[in-house]
């Protein structure tokens, strides 16, 4: 058990490290230490605590609770170890957990004052992301090292650029490395992790989050394999005192505490929805916003207007769906269809290009509404604005992407394959052009997304898609008659 600094805030409460309870002091937090009536003489913050269907980022620590145990151990576990690689379920809080807690965590620890935070999710080119990560940090021409797709790429980058500072490489969505990250690059990327991992130097720390379900991934790359045998610990799910915390004290910091018993109708609600914790947030959110805030008390009649914990998801996607046009619905439908993957039958969501939803003004505006309420996002990345399903949880239980997923099967599978192939055929063209066309479609599987191009089924897809398809059954055409003329003068 470790002692640690304690944050005293300007109401005077005391506070864990970034707002946790950590080690052996005992710190209580306001709403178990004051009582509702002390609670509501505090000053009233009138702003949600909550964070709705955003994510958890470093900024939001002091809104973060729940997962002490968690902060505590993993910061003594990076006393001995300079690697992490954690998994869990989507959806189960490792990014939070990282973002929000480990990281503002060791910000506070001895030795850790300067700590230099490179975080980034791999996306198609991960050596790029590193690089777009130093970028908040270093100069351009500093960073530039990092974009080298080459196995020694991070070992270099950490030598020439990490002198005395202590850093931690956070690589969040490690599984977007199989579903997002070309061959290429995946390769290179993860023989380059591997090297700077076996340097055990313990001025960089590396952590990884992984969705336990693509561990099977790890298999054709033994020392990763090994990576996961020594360093991998596994998210549990949040206790009932874990929920009360992240439920109430947000709360209780701006001056406003629950009717008795709605924390325990939410924490049972929860547990009767498969412990969704996006879900949760989104509602308490919610209830906020639905609540009288003045008088101080959540009250349970809010909640039970608002339908519960996926009521109030469900609820807010709909009136947003209920008020588009008919012309509108078919452009959000489109936008849809291109942010979902099918993963084993599994809906997934899928980051991309904004510009791609922005050629058409109906579905321009639909995009943009779509973000403004939250049930899209926009980022940017690596230079591009980006776009994705605010959260996977959309995917699982509103009833309209649900019915899109059982009618678009076809089209979203067909969709996805033939993207990801023409990404693959613009970048061996480039190298080797009879190669490439080799590696064209044929057959049944071509003739139905010909089909699918001709009638409009196929929106939003990506130039090189488009190119792609095109080129196809000419060049097919062309091979076809080629072979047929050699056959004639055998
Ligand atoms: N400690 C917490 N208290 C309250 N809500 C939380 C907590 N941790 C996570 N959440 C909620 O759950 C959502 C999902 O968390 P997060 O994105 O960290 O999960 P994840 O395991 O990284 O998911 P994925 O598998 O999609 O990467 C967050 O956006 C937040 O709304
Ligand atoms: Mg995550």
């Amino acid at each position: 058990m470790t002692t640690e600094p304690l944050k005293v805030t300007t109401e005077g409460d005391l506070l864990g490290v970034a707002g946790h309870n950590s080690g052996t002091v005992n710190i209580t937090y306001i709403s178990q230490r004051l009582s509702d009536t002390e609670i509501h003489t505090r000053k009233l913050i009138e702003r949600s605590p909550y964070l709705g269907l955003s994510k958890f980022e470093t900024k939001d620590s002091s809104k973060f609770f729940g997962r002490d145990t968690w902060i505590s151990e993993l910061t003594d576990y990076f006393k001995q170890n300079n690697v992490l690689l954690l998994l869990g379920a989507s959806g189960s809080g490792k990014s939070s957990l990282i973002r929000a807690g480990l990281i503002p965590a060791l910000e506070n620890q001895p030795g850790y004052e300067q700590l230099v935070n490179l975080t980034f999710v791999p996306d198609a080119n991960p050596f790029q992301s590193f690089h777009s990560s130093l970028l908040t940090k270093y100069k351009q021409s500093e960073a530039k090292l990092a974009q080298a797709v080459k196995e020694d790429t991070l070992v270099k980058v950490v030598q020439s650029l990490k002198w005395d500072s202590q850093w931690l490489i956070f690589v969040d969505q490690f599984e977007e490395l199989f579903t997002t990250t070309p061959k290429k690059e995946r390769d290179f990327f993860i023989k380059s992790l591997i090297q700077l991992i076996e340097k055990s130097d313990t001025s960089v720390k590396i952590i990884l989050t992984m969705r336990a379900d693509f561990l099977d991934k790890l298999s054709p790359y033994p020392k990763l394999g090994k990576i996961h045998d020594s360093y991998s610990r596994m998210l549990t799910d949040m206790d009932d005192n874990d929920l009360r915390l992240a439920i109430a004290e947000p709360a209780a910091s701006n001056g406003v505490t629950f009717e008795q018993g709605l924390i325990y109708q939410i924490i049972s609600d929860f547990r009767k929805r498969a412990g969704s914790l996006p879900l949760l947030q989104y509602t308490l959110n919610e209830l906020w916003k639905k609540d009288n805030i003045q008088d101080r008390v959540l009250n349970i009649k809010t909640y039970q207007d608002l339908g519960g914990v996926t009521g109030a998801l469900q609820k807010q996607a709909d009136k947003i769906y209920a008020d588009f046009n008919e012309q509108e619905k078919k452009a959000a439908q489109n936008i849809f269809i291109a942010l979902i993957g099918l993963e084993r039958k599994e809906a997934v969501s899928k980051r991309a290009d904004i510009t791609a939803f922005e050629k058409e003004e109906t579905q321009k505006k639909v995009l943009y509404q779509l973000i403004d309420s939250r049930l899209l996002v926009s980022k940017r990345e690596d230079g591009k604005a980006t776009t994705e399903v605010a959260h996977e949880e959309l995917l699982r239980s509103w009833k309209v992407l649900q019915n899109l997923i059982r009618d678009k099967e076809e089209i979203i599978v067909l969709g996805n394959r033939v993207s990801a192939d023409a990404k693959q055929w613009d970048e061996l063209r480039k190298k080797n052009p009879q190669k490439a066309n080799n590696e064209l479609w044929i057959g049944s599987k071509l003739g139905r997304i010909v089909e699918l191009e001709q009638e409009e089924s196929l929106s939003n897809l990506d130039d090189v898609t488009k190119e792609f398809i095109k080129v196809i059954p000419i060049l097919y055409e062309a091979a076809y008659n080629r072979e047929n003329k050699l056959d004639k003068l055998k």
